[in-house]
């Protein structure tokens, strides 16, 4: 069955299971795309949903899988959620204790958030270890140091982590985090934003999508200061309770994923609903290679790229060169006249990208798993070929690719790019791709 634009809504009601993104390369791109709520915010967002003791709206909301899958889990504790256009409204009013969906859990790393936002609403939790990306190693040790700091004890059995707590639960503490990480900061706000007393994270993550929970709790009566610094100080409160909606921030990476495929295939592309704040170092990238753009306040232009310049990345935490967006540039860098130099110094081993892109012409290769180094070279003839979408950004880059290439490209495991990329089929063709989703497994939600 092929899904298309005016099926798009199909999105919203069925869980998409396997699929595979059918691309006629070789279309120029042009006309305005804009981009969606970001989904490392929607992820951690909706697991903080539970923490209130009122009923809570988000604006904004991204039309992905993970949002269904977070709404099956909170379905199993007796939070009721409902999805319409983008907003999204969950009443944790009635939430009981409850073993979790496994299938729903494993389904996306960011289930852990549940981790901390079960620990800080019953002051106990037992989550199966989540599954996510396969882009290496993603071990939790910051997490479970962070609750065991916290006043939890916490013990894994056969993948299934128990957090408890004495009968004071939990208190405030003084946390140094051994590596800057984006989940182990917002798990350690989740569990300690009622706990009673001080809580000071320190050597913080300061990703935007932290300052959009510690906003989305503090509108709710939380008191968090220093989101976006490295030094999160916590005071924790009895209750929380949202009094408006929360609009989500914009999806930088979806953005920066446009910003790429704009400058390698378009003939001018506005890109709107960004803040370009947030995307610097890429867009810093994008202009030492010589890509045409405009910077608006909440929008970018992207004019028709010429004679592009290879460059060197080095991927570090925000403010730092996205992770994320190492395999999403990854095309445009077949672009340039010359050798560039990928080194993804947080995910070194995300390199599931690389032999699909060879398949289609590319000559990229992964020179040192350890230190994360990619060596990508000039590859100016691409064709279509099957290849397989191992997960999310390797197969927003393979997207690209096909994009580029000449002939038709199957990305197999298509599901994996729909986790991220809302309203993708619809979004491509309005700017001129042949971009087709061929469902082959699907459930009712
Ligand atoms: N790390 C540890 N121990 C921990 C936690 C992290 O060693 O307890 C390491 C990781 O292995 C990694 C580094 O620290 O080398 C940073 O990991 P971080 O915890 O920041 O990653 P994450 O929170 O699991 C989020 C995003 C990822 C994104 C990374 C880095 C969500 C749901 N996921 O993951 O997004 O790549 O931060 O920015 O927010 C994606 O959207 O494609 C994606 C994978």
């Amino acid at each position: 069955m092929f899904h298309d634009m005016k099926n798009v809504r199909m999105e919203k009601v069925r869980k998409v299971s396997m699929s595979k993104l059918i691309v006629n390369g070789g279309n120029r791109l042009s006309g305005e795309v804009s981009i969606g709520g970001a989904k490392n915010s929607t992820v951690a967002l909706i697991p903080a949903a539970i923490l209130a003791d009122t009923p809570v709206r988000f604006d904004s909301v991204p039309d992905i899988l993970d949002v269904h899958n977070l709404m099956l889990i909170l379905k199993s504790m007796n939070v009721s959620s409902t999805f319409k256009g983008d907003i999204l409204t969950i009443d944790p009013t009635n939430i009981i204790e409850a073993p979790l969906p496994s299938k729903a859990i494993k389904s996306l790393r960011a289930s852990y958030y549940f981790m901390g936002a079960l620990l800080g609403r019953f002051q106990r939790a037992v989550v199966i270890f989540p599954g996510g990306d396969n882009i290496g190693p993603r071990p939790i040790d910051q997490h479970i140091k962070a609750f065991k700091a916290l006043g939890a004890e916490v013990s894994e059995v056969d993948g299934t982590v128990t957090i408890k707590t004495g009968p004071d639960g939990l208190h405030g503490a003084q946390i140094f985090l051994d590596i800057v990480s984006v989940g182990a900061t917002i798990n350690t706000i989740l569990a300690s934003v009622k706990a009673p007393g001080t809580t000071i994270i320190g050597n913080a993550a300061k990703e935007p999508e932290i300052i959009d929970i510690a906003t989305f709790l503090n509108n709710m009566g939380a008191n968090i200061r220093g989101a976006g610094t490295d030094v999160i100080r916590i005071e924790g409160v009895p209750t929380l309770q949202a009094k408006n909606t929360h609009t989500i921030i914009p999806d930088r990476i979806e953005a920066g994923t446009y910003l790429s495929l704009a400058a390698a295939m378009g003939d001018g592309v506005l890109i709107t609903n960004i803040i370009p704040e947030h995307l610097e170092s890429f867009v810093a990238k994008l202009e030492e290679m010589g890509c045409d753009l405009t910077v608006y306040e909440d929008s970018v232009y992207v004019g028709p790229s010429h004679n592009l310049k290879p460059i060197q990345i080095k991927v570090m935490p925000y403010p730092g060169f996205a992770t994320d967006l190492q395999q999403p540039i990854t095309p445009l860098l077949f672009k340039a006249d010359g050798q560039s130099m990928i080194i993804d110094t947080v995910y070194p081993q995300r390199i599931k990208h690389i032999s699909q892109l060879n398949k289609l012409g590319g000559n990229i290769k992964s020179k040192d798993t350890e230190e994360g180094i990619i060596v990508v070279n000039k590859s100016p003839h691409l064709t279509g070929a099957k290849v397989d979408a191992g997960e999310i950004r390797a197969g927003a880059s393979l997207l690209i690719a096909g994009l580029m290439a000449n002939g038709t490209t199957e990305i197999a495991h298509a599901e994996n790019i729909m986790r991220g990329y809302g309203s993708l089929v619809n979004k491509l063709t309005g700017l001129g791709a042949d971009v087709k989703l061929k469902i082959e497994d699907e459930e009712r939600v």
